[in-house]
């Protein structure tokens, strides 16, 4: 493995770290040649210089330089002065004109902040280099640690800030954002992922032009399901899937999120990623430090599709909680059921289930309330107590039954939540998120939120969790919903000053519940919900297994949210589950073939009732779900090459997972609009070792094969260069191929 290249030109600055309150301009580096400061993986670096002032400066990101010294003289045509080239941490104050990363109102009142270079460390662990580097303002003992964590294998760096008052009094925190990084290109072209609730992760590509261009959150709680904290930007030409230079990136928070894009008065594109300032400004006591989220990044010269493989291999080893297991296939109650369900209900659901092969069954929302029985979306959300009247003989029953049929049994649970009939809410109103200031307590859902900056409420959300992992012993998988946003802004818990503090002790909160569950109970698969899609970040995905990708299961719809997704996201966590038709969300219909195939390409699981199924259908079922177990170390681990995009005017849709050593591939192509008779789906197959050769065949078949060359033997080189031509013509035609190494 190549070792960091790490260059320091200069001899070793030492600046007294503790400070007076205030202090004198700190000295000039002892010599003043310039340094650089290389964060470094196999492919790819940032460079970051110390300039004559101590200014710590973000002069590059991209394709890894052996020799990147000349940066050092590199000046642009115009002059170059302090401040006009990007801080590689952009804060308010002096000369700095950009959107700030950080901007403080210190402790005396002053607006300013100019960090300095004082010292820096690096370190290196299981393939990880950690760049740690402090700065300090010029003039108020007042520090910002920049940490960057740079995963050589994966072409990823992981950055945040760690920001330290050592004033005499209070200094107040107005932006605290993670990381900024500055790109410079003739043109940038952003891609987006956006969309609403059930139709997240769409993409739009925009050019950049002079001015400011955010992707952000205010709504906190379900809050990425209109704008995912991602993003892609292409330079010089649009985003290409096997060409070109791309910068990808994400937030790990799961709270208000705004990731920025400014491009700048010397056509630096400036990228600022971190928590949305939106009325959240942050006290820090004398003493105090407050550290911020990952802020995630890679860099590609080959295009999106290698910027997604380096994010997914990041994930799969860093990025996901236990990302090693293999995730279970599925059964979930709701749309089959909803809230009318009883213990012969859900044993005849699980039958079915454990006949067609699947490894799970979730029991959903309905089942707790007594006082305020939750047999429909408006009540009872608090009170975590089996309803009697419908399952008399307790949950342990059904989990009981469900691991006697060969499956394990999970369950669903809103614990952030609370209706406004419930117990809880007769007992506990100050727990309720409002102002409570006599204005409306809005509800969507029929529901309120829980202040989770409340330790007792802490308490409580984690109490949830335990006493209902306790109802049965053969619980092993939650499903964490939260179903509405937060609005009229308000915690009795927080004192007068603390109010714009909720947004972060809120995360904060629900992080240190997850911290305690997570020791408690390691092995238990938890589901990130919020309706589907509200909570797809990597701040959740740190503790969670998998994310409910969409409540939109309509198999059309699905292609072109987990197309996005894929941008970002590894297939393992993307649950994604056949259900019935008329679609629920969408009333289109689409074959069952057409559902499976979509559904085999995330975490396959299932969400109708299967009585409805017809006998035909359970055995294209259970024959499905048997290819898919054996074939999902492919889809959930390999490489993903996408290999047509939904987004162009062909009607058809593919992508392939390749097995890392290139033995076994599968693909999946999915035609959604007519092109006309003879309009093959044309795929020029990725990732395949063109030296060894390849046998090829279609799984999922209802008709005959859509390939000519079914069964057939075909060089690696052949597949890549001629490909494949799939008579898929008719809309809702899809298909599903391995490709196995022929040894
Ligand atoms: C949300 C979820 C659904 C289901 C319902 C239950 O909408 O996204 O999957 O769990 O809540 O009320």
């Amino acid at each position: 493995m190549k070792k960091l290249l790490f260059l320091v030109i200069g001899l070793t600055i030492s600046l007294g770290a503790a400070g007076a309150k205030k202090r004198a301009e700190q000295p000039l580096p002892a010599d003043p040649t310039p340094r650089i400061i290389e964060i470094a993986t196999e492919n790819t670096a940032m460079l970051l210089t110390v300039g004559e002032k101590g200014d710590l400066l973000f002069r590059y990101y991209g394709k890894r330089i052996a020799d990147p010294t000349p940066i050092l003289e590199k000046r642009l045509t115009r002059r170059v002065d302090f401040c006009t080239d990007p801080q590689a941490y952009t804060a308010q104050g002096g000369r700095e004109q950009r959107r700030a990363s950080l901007a403080v109102t210190h402790s005396d009142g002053d607006l300013n902040t100019e960090l300095r270079y004082v010292s820096h460390e690096v370190k290196s662990e299981k393939g990880v280099t950690t760049t740690t580097i402090t700065t300090s303002d010029s003039k108020l003992p007042f520090d910002v640690r920049l940490v960057y964590k740079a995963y050589e294998a994966e072409d990823v760096i992981v950055a945040h800030s760690e920001i330290t008052n050592r004033e005499a009094g209070e200094v107040k925190l107005r932006n605290y954002y993670s990381a900024n990084v500055a790109l410079i290109a003739d043109r940038y072209y952003l891609t987006q992922f956006y969309g609403q609730w059930a139709r997240e992760m769409f993409m739009s590509e925009t050019q950049l032009v002079k001015g400011v261009k955010t992707i952000y959150s205010q709504k906190h709680v379900r809050g990425v399901q209109l704008e995912n904290p991602s993003f892609m930007i292409a330079l010089d030409t649009p985003l290409n899937e096997n060409h070109g230079n791309v910068v990808a990136g994400a937030l790990a928070w799961t709270g208000n999120f705004d990731l920025s894009f400014e491009v700048d008065d010397f056509d630096w594109l400036n990228i600022r990623s971190g928590i949305n300032p939106y009325s959240a400004e942050y006290s820090l006591a004398p003493g105090e430090s407050f550290v911020t989220p990952d802020a995630i990044f890679t860099f590609s010269s080959e295009g999106s599709g290698q910027a997604s493989r380096n994010l997914h291999d990041w994930a799969r080893r860093d990025g996901v909680y236990n990302p090693q297991a293999l995730r279970p296939t599925l059964l979930n109650s709701w749309e089959g059921a909803y809230f009318d369900f009883d213990a012969a209900v859900c044993k005849q659901m699980i039958d079915d289930a454990a006949d067609m092969g699947l490894e799970l069954f979730v029991l959903d929302d309905g089942w707790f309330g007594n006082k305020y029985p939750r047999n429909n979306a408006r009540q009872g959300l608090g009170d975590w107590e089996v309803n009697e009247a419908k399952l008399p003989a307790g949950i342990d029953d059904i989990a009981a039954y469900a691991v006697s049929k060969g499956l394990r049994f999970g369950i669903w649970i809103e614990p952030e939540m609370i209706s406004p009939k419930s117990e809880l809410a007769e007992r506990h109103p100050e727990w309720v998120v409002g102002s409570h200031n006599g204005r409306e307590m809005t509800t969507t859902r029929q529901q309120w939120i829980l202040d989770l900056s409340n330790p007792e409420v802490q308490d409580f959300v984690f109490g949830v969790f335990d006493r209902t992992m306790k109802l049965s012993k053969h619980i092993s998988y939650i499903k964490w919903d939260a179903n509405r946003h937060v609005e009229n802004v308000g915690s009795t818990f927080l004192n007068d000053q603390e109010q714009s503090e909720f947004w972060v002790k809120y995360t904060r909160g629900l992080y240190s519940v997850y911290e305690r569950i997570r020791k408690a109970y390691p092995d238990v698969v938890i589901q990130a919900c919020a309706s589907g899609g509200g909570r797809v970040e990597y701040g959740a995905l740190k503790y969670h297994d998998e994310v409910w990708t969409s409540d939109d299961t309509d198999a059309y719809t699905r292609i072109f949210i987990q197309y996005g997704m894929s941008h970002i996201y590894p297939s393992l966590v993307m649950g994604s589950h056949v259900s019935a038709v008329p679609n629920h969300q969408t009333g289109s219909i689409t074959p069952l073939k057409f559902r499976f195939d979509m559904a085999m390409s995330g975490r396959l699981g299932m969400e109708l009732q299967p009585k409805d199924l017809s006998s035909e259908e359970k055995a294209f079922a259970r024959k499905a779900i048997a290819d898919y177990k054996e074939l999902r170390s492919t889809i959930n681990y390999g490489d993903l090459y996408r290999l047509h995009s939904p987004y162009d005017d062909k009607g058809y849709s593919s992508s392939m997972y390749v097995e890392k050593d290139k033995s076994r591939a599968v693909i999946f192509t999915f035609r959604f609009k007519y092109a006309g008779r003879d309009a093959d789906c044309l795929l020029k197959l990725n990732g395949l070792d063109p030296a060894k050769r390849y046998r090829i065949r279609e799984i999922n078949l209802t008709d005959k094969p859509v390939f000519w060359g079914d069964g057939k033997e075909f060089s690696g080189e052949y597949l890549v260069n001629e490909g494949l031509n799939l008579s898929l013509r008719k809309v809702f035609a899809s298909s599903v191929h391995v490709i196995e190494e022929v040894r």
